[in-house]
Order: structure tokens, then C-alpha cells, then sequence
């Protein structure tokens, strides 16, 4: 008989409460003959501030032997920022070889979007995970002083962005509309600019069937607003992917509804999957925390091991729990909602 063993990281602030929820709805939807196992790992600010610890070594190498993880969100004000984005969720994107971040959007019934009535928002944003400058290279020279030099340098190599681009290229392959558009800014970053845009075509002779496109990262924010219709799949780098999958978030339903998955294709390393959105400090405890972003995380998860009929289902009880969804339930009573309707 099948079964999942989950790593499960809550961390900071709302990222509890929407994890409990994620499980719950999992529980929900599994038959009854996979066995589910979860293992909750107690990272994020807490831990630092009473050790001093983001992410012990002792801890990565148990997270490796799961077959993947659900993180809720890390970050509260109390920590200097960088301490836990670097620490925590950059060394295990980094250290799993999550260089797919797979962030889809979807406009569901009755949100909030700027863009409600619009049909045909159906896109996903394949972000490169583990290159450009994220990687930490840079350095500051006379640091403090009005004379400071500071470098923050973009790594871009050809291993890095082919097999993204691939993952890409077989992604739209798999899609109705088959169209994949490479966002960069190969006008001004030339160096990697044209990295990119020689190997997406190189690769695209492969896929003779995908019909491609190029925006520059500028001009594609106004498409996301103006024509999102026009996006089938996206494949970009780490930080033009970060900042054009919170503005797919906003016009596209909100961030409370933003999956995401760090996938690591090779199926190497455990692939992680959260929310798009951060541990929301100002809202943590009220109970107004909006848990369909990661019980969405957790249908990618599901579909990533190979349980496609439950993903579809929890996709399924979104698209019906939004379509009633009442005004202020609380993040516990939509978190039941949805179980039972993945029950069924
Ligand atoms: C995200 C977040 C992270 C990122 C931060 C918290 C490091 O914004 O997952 O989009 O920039 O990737
Ligand atoms: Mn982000």
C-alpha cells in the first residue's frame, strides 16, 4: 500500500495556523489506504531567538528522508531581516535543488481581483529557484561610508538555465495551449539576458509544437494586468519570478489564494511546497488567516507524488467553497469547509 512521509515546517506567525489546515485537508482527501505519516519540525523565529539555530545540519539531513515537505511561512519582525530568508528558506531551496519554483494562478470564482470576469486567467509561472541573485554573491567594499560600493551579483549559468528551461518547455508541451513566454530583460542585463534567450530557443527546437514568446520583465507586468490571457506557461529567473508571482497573486484572486511549489524534478531531494504569501504578523492569531493557499500548496504536493485524482479534488472543493464562500469564516472554519468537501 502507498504512502507519504511528510516533512511539516508551521514556522512563524499565520504559517501555524494555515498548515494545520493544509494537514487537515489532506487527511481528508487521502484514502483510507495511504498511509500518512508527518514529522513536525520546530524552525523559524522561536527557534532562533532560544538557540540561535535557522537550520542545523543534524535537521537538513532529516528533512532529506521525507518525501516532501510543507512549510506554512517563516519571518517575524523580531529577526534582522535576511537571518531567516537566508538561513531557512533559501538553504533548503538551495540545499534540495529546488530549481523549479512552480507558481500557478488561477482566477477563481468570486475574488477580489481586480481582474473578476475575466475569463482565461490560467497560467503558471516556472521561476527558477536556485541561480541569479538569490545566490548570495556580492559584497560590500568601504561599507557604511559615503564612498560604499555594494554588488549584488546575478548567477546565471547554462546548467542552471537549461534544465529550467526544459522543465518549461515539457510543462507547456503538457498544456491545452502549449505556449511558453520567457520573461528577462535581455535589452539592459545582455550577459545573461542572452544566456537565457540562446538557450530558450535552442531548447525550443525541440518542442516544435510550443508556440514561444519574449517579454521583457517591464513590459510583461503590464500584460499580467492588462491581457493575462495571453500567458500560458512562464519561465524566468529567481528575482523577476519573485516579483511578477506576487503581482500574478494580487490580480488573480489575492495572495491568500497563491500556491506554490519548490520542486526539485530529479526527484533527488524532497520538493517543498508552500503559500506564496509570508507569516503575517499583524493578522497571527485573529483568525483571519485565509488557509486556501496552502491547502492549494498541498493539492500541488499531492499531484507532485502522484496522487492527481485528490489534487483535483481539493482544486475541485476551492473552486466550489469560493464560489459560496461566505464573508468572514475564520481560517478554522474554512479549513473544515474544505475537508468536507474533499471527503465526499
Ligand atoms: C517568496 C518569498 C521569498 C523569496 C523570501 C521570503 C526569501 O518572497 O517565496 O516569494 O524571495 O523567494
Ligand atoms: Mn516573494
Amino acid at each position: 500500500s502507498r504512502s507519504i512521509s511528510l516533512a511539516v515546517i508551521p514556522g512563524d506567525g499565520i504559517g501555524k495556523e494555515v498548515v494545520a489546515q493544509g494537514l487537515k485537508v489532506l487527511s481528508a482527501v487521502l484514502p483510507q489506504d495511504v498511509k500518512l505519516e508527518t514529522k513536525q519540525y520546530d524552525l523559524g523565529a522561536q527557534r532562533w531567538h532560544a538557540t540561535g539555530e535557522t537550520l542545523p545540519d543534524a535537521e537538513l539531513e532529516q528533512l532529506k528522508e521525507h518525501d516532501a515537505i510543507l512549510l506554512g511561512a517563516i519571518g517575524d519582525p523580531s529577526v534582522p531581516s535576511g537571518v531567516l530568508e537566508r538561513g531557512l528558506l533559501l538553504k533548503l531551496r538551495f540545499a534540495f535543488d529546488h530549481y523549479v519554483n512552480l507558481r500557478p494562478s488561477k482566477l477563481f470564482p468570486n475574488t477580489e481581483s481586480p481582474l473578476a470576469g475575466r475569463p482565461d486567467i490560467d497560467f503558471v509561472v516556472v521561476r527558477e529557484g536556485t541561480e541569479g541573485p538569490y545566490v548570495g554573491n556580492g559584497g560590500s567594499i568601504r561599507t557604511g561610508t559615503p564612498a560604499e560600493v555594494a554588488n549584488e551579483v546575478s548567477v546565471n549559468t547554462a546548467y542552471g538555465v537549461e534544465r529550467v528551461v526544459r522543465d518549461a518547455y515539457e510543462r507547456a508541451n503538457a498544456r491545452t495551449r502549449k505556449k511558453l513566454t520567457l520573461v528577462h530583460k535581455n535589452n539592459v542585463l545582455v550577459h545573461a539576458g542572452h544566456l537565457w534567450k540562446n538557450l530558450f530557443d535552442k531548447i525550443g527546437e525541440e518542442y516544435p509544437e510550443v508556440t514561444t514568446d519574449y517579454l521583457h520583465v517591464d513590459a510583461a507586468t503590464i500584460f499580467l494586468v492588462t491581457d493575462p490571457a495571453r500567458f500560458d506557461v512562464i519561465v524566468t529567473d529567481n528575482l523577476f519570478g519573485d516579483i511578477l508571482t506576487d503581482l500574478a497573486a494580487a490580480v488573480s484572486g489575492g495572495i491568500g489564494l497563491a500556491a506554490s511549489g519548490n520542486v526539485n524534478p530529479t526527484g533527488e531531494f524532497p520538493s517543498m511546497f508552500e503559500p506564496v504569501h509570508g507569516s503575517a504578523p499583524d493578522i497571527a492569531g485573529t483568525g483571519k488567516a485565509d488557509p486556501t493557499a496552502t491547502v492549494l500548496s498541498v493539492a500541488l504536493l499531492l499531484r507532485h507524488l502522484g496522487f492527481e485524482a485528490e489534487a483535483a479534488r481539493i482544486e475541485d472543493a476551492v473552486t466550489a467553497d469560493l464560489s459560496e464562500r461566505a464573508d468572514s469564516r475564520t481560517t478554522d472554519e474554512i479549513g473544515d469547509a474544505l475537508a468536507v468537501r474533499v471527503a465526499q
